[in-house]
């Protein structure tokens, strides 16, 4: 991109001081900010929030929200700081803004990238509304442990799913209409890099890679959200092989726009410059500055680091003055490119904000989103779809729970607009049938008189629905766990109700995978429903009675133990597998559990039974630079009209460096109705066969590989082709 002449026109007129302000991003302390989501740093209150905005001492301000105040904050930086530079207001605006849509996990489980660029789009115009220009989002971390309390923010542990994801939800915030686009909201891709594979699932904890695993595994959806037109990008807090993220300059400029080209900017996790310290990286606040504007990190969030300690870098002349003026350029470039400097006053417009047109149709989605995210485990004797005429029980903490039901990370969200599964199933039986609601306990303590109140209730029902799982405090930063189970009080109701002999349905509550057990795994049925947002009362009671059937797809493995993770279903071939039926002695296997999921990736029923046919492939031998045309036929063997994920993964038989034991490489979601055959048909290429070779190549290598078209990650017959060398 050629240099734009008002930018290179302001660098030439800035101070140094100038220069480093437009590198900060600061709490947005003008607007009601958003709650304790990080914590406290260099906290100024309004007054002297505006006064360096005034002063030209701040690039952007975040978590901020309404469009009236950062109008007037930005007419003080338009027209009482000296150079006029407009300022770019971002926030964390990752699963909805004021309509709620489904955790990013949960909406994965759609396996519709689709569906997420439509909730991403309508996020972005519920934001740009609200005085917001750029959003902390997507989240393309690889989730493969369970116990990252992160994992709620993903869209998983495959890198082909979540970089569909990625790309879609990117296109989504943005828009099709360009960046300057009155409703377009920049997006950020985050945590560069392999955040998701920190040790341990502890967050914030170090990782230690392979460049192989990296580029494979963690880096594809990066690459995803920026070919889709994402250019910002936020560094991660943990350490890559010894080498912080936000000061690695193999990463953020060698690979980054060495190797992809990037040419946007590059904003710090919250003080992760300043962390460089704690992480032993660096020896002060200049030491840190230094280390990371020479890495390419450009945007310093919250920390002071680059206000205070740039200055002194530059004036003893560790940091040349052209390093920092191409991280200046880049900020002005970005505002550039969303049209600040044409109309500093893009998304601030209060009578936008008061325009509440679109909430029919943003309610109608979160609706549809969250029955989409549903996925159903089990369902023995056919107890679901339930009929309108049972006597239901709904048993459990989240029965009437209005607090639990957005998930982590929303920030903005109406709360009174949500609907819990008490007022989703009134309104779906129409007094039709009738409803007794018991507590049973809390989300960690038993109480008084609950696990009988529910017992009663249990034996004098036809059904009961048991909302149990983990309260939203349970995922999220910081929250990683040990043990991922149904917490010990929920589990003693869970085995007091099931004891009654009534059928139980659990209503599964989560936002990683959990490790089921006793009561709960025997479930006569099982609906993950993660946290569903908004309309999670209808969207469960949608798919109970069967007005929607389940169509979502575990984008996470669920372990038959805590004890197992890290647990995914594309792990790598070891030398002595487990074979099926011989499960013992000298094999890679637990003492107490085989290596498999309890329910794997990829793995959902519907209320439908499917027939896979044996995939057919256009050719056995597969030229270099020739395509191959796989086909299956699915036949919805049942008497219900459903849709299914159908899946096609490959595994590379013999190669430079191990492979996993299969690789997700497409998937479609297709309605069949009953009776109906339907012809699923992917294309593939020795592109979609490329690795990170022994020899540090991204290639395929030619041998044979097999492919399998199943309904989840455990299933299926495979068929086998060659790939003949060039
Ligand atoms: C820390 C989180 O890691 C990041 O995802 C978020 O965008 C920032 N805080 C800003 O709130």
């Amino acid at each position: 991109m050629g240099h734009d002449p008002r930018i290179e026109d302001l660098i030439a007129r800035m101070t140094v001081e100038e220069k480093v302000g437009q590198l900060g991003v600061f709490a947005d302390a003008v607007r009601p900010f958003a709650p304790d989501v990080n914590p406290e740093a260099v906290a100024r209150d309004a007054a002297a929030t505006m006064e360096e905005v005034r002063a030209g001492r701040v690039g952007a301000l975040f978590n901020g929200v309404g469009a009236a105040l950062a109008r007037e904050t930005q007419r003080v930086a338009v027209e009482e700081s000296r150079l006029g530079i407009p300022l770019l207001f971002g926030a964390d605006v990752i699963h909805g803004m004021r309509t709620v849509f489904p955790i990013p996990l949960g909406e994965a489980a759609s396996f519709e990238p689709d569906l997420a660029e439509r909730t991403a789009r309508a996020t972005a115009i519920e934001a740009t509304a609200a005085g917001i220009h750029w959003t902390y989002a997507p989240m393309v971390d690889i989730a493969r442990d369970q116990r990252w309390g992160r994992v709620a923010e993903t869209s998983g542990e495959d890198t082909v799913l979540a970089s569909a994801f990625a790309a879609a939800r990117v296109r989504g915030f943005q828009g099709d209409a360009g960046l300057t686009a009155p409703d377009s909201l920049l997006a950020t891709p985050k945590h560069f890099a392999a955040y998701g594979a920190v040790l341990g699932g502890m967050d914030y904890n170090s990782v230690d890679i392979s460049e192989a695993a990296l580029r494979d595994i963690h880096l594809p959806p990066f690459k995803a959200a920026f070919d889709a037109g994402a250019i910002t990008v936020m560094s991660a807090f943990n350490d890559i092989s010894g080498v912080p993220a936000s000061a690695n300059r193999w990463l953020l400029t060698d690979l980054l726009r060495g190797e992809w080209n990037f040419d946007g900017l590059v904003v710090s996790d919250y003080t992760a410059d300043m962390e460089l310290m704690a992480h032993g990286y660096a020896e002060d606040e200049v030491d840190a500055a230094r280390r990371s504007l020479t890495a390419g990190l450009d945007m310093s969030m919250q920390s002071d680091v680059y206000a205070r300690g740039l200055p002194v870098a530059i004036e003893d002349g560790s940091v040349p003055m052209a390093v920092l003026d191409e991280a200046v350029r880049r900020v002005l470039s970005v505002k550039a490119r969303i049209g600040l400097f044409d109309d500093p006053y893009r998304c601030l417009d209060g009578a936008r904000d008061e325009d509440r047109s679109w909430l029919e149709a943003h309610t109608a989605l979160a609706r549809d989103a969250a029955r989409r995210s549903i996925v159903m485990l089990r369902n023995e004797h056919e107890l679901l779809p339930l009929t309108r005429s049972q006597k239901i029980a709904l048993i459990g903490p989240f029965a009437s729970d209005r607090d639990n039901l957005e998930g982590c990370w929303n920030l903005f969200g109406e709360r009174d607009r949500a609907v819990t599964l008490e007022e989703g199933l009134r309104a779906a039986l129409r007094d039709a049938g009738s409803l007794a609601v018991v507590e049973g306990c809390g989300f960690e303590d038993a109480i008084d008189g609950g696990v009988e109140a529910a017992v009663a209730a249990a034996r004098t029902a036809d059904v009961v629905l048991l909302a149990i799982g983990e309260p939203e405090r349970f995922s999220g930063e910081a929250q990683s766990r040990t043990q991922i189970v149904v917490p010990p009080a929920q589990q003693t109701l869970a085995e007091a109700v099931a004891a009654t002999g009534t059928p139980v349905v659990v209503l599964l509550r989560n936002g990683r995978a959990l490790a089921l057990q006793g009561a709960v795994a025997e479930a006569e049925a099982i609906l993950v429903t993660w946290f569903l947002g908004a309309e999670t009362g209808h969207a469960v009671a949608d798919v109970l009675f069967g007005d929607a059937s389940p169509s979502g797809r575990l984008p996470v493995s669920f372990p038959r133990d805590s004890g197992q993770q890290p647990l995914f279903y594309n792990h790598m071939r070891t030398g002595r597998p487990e074979l099926p039926g011989k499960p013992w002695e000298f094999k890679a296997r637990w003492r107490e559990h085989p290596q498999s999921a309890l329910y794997p990736f990829g793995f959902g029923l519907t209320y439908s039974t499917l027939d896979y046919a044996s995939p057919q492939l256009s050719a056995l031998r597969l030229g270099w630079n020739d395509t191959l045309i796989v086909t299956c036929a699915v036949t919805n063997t049942g008497d219900r009209d459903v849709e299914e994920v159908v899946q096609l993964y490959v595994h590379d038989r013999v190669a430079s460096r191990v492979r996993p034991v299969r690789e997700l490489k497409r998937f479609q979601k297709i309605a069949i109705k009953a009776g109906e055959t339907i012809e699923a048909r992917f294309t593939l290429t020795r592109a979609d066969l490329a690795f990170t070779t022994a020899d540090g190549g991204h290639a395929a290598e030619p041998g044979r590989f097999d492919i399998w078209i199943a309904p989840h990650s455990m299933a299926g017959e495979p068929v086998t082709f060659e790939l003949l060398a060039a």
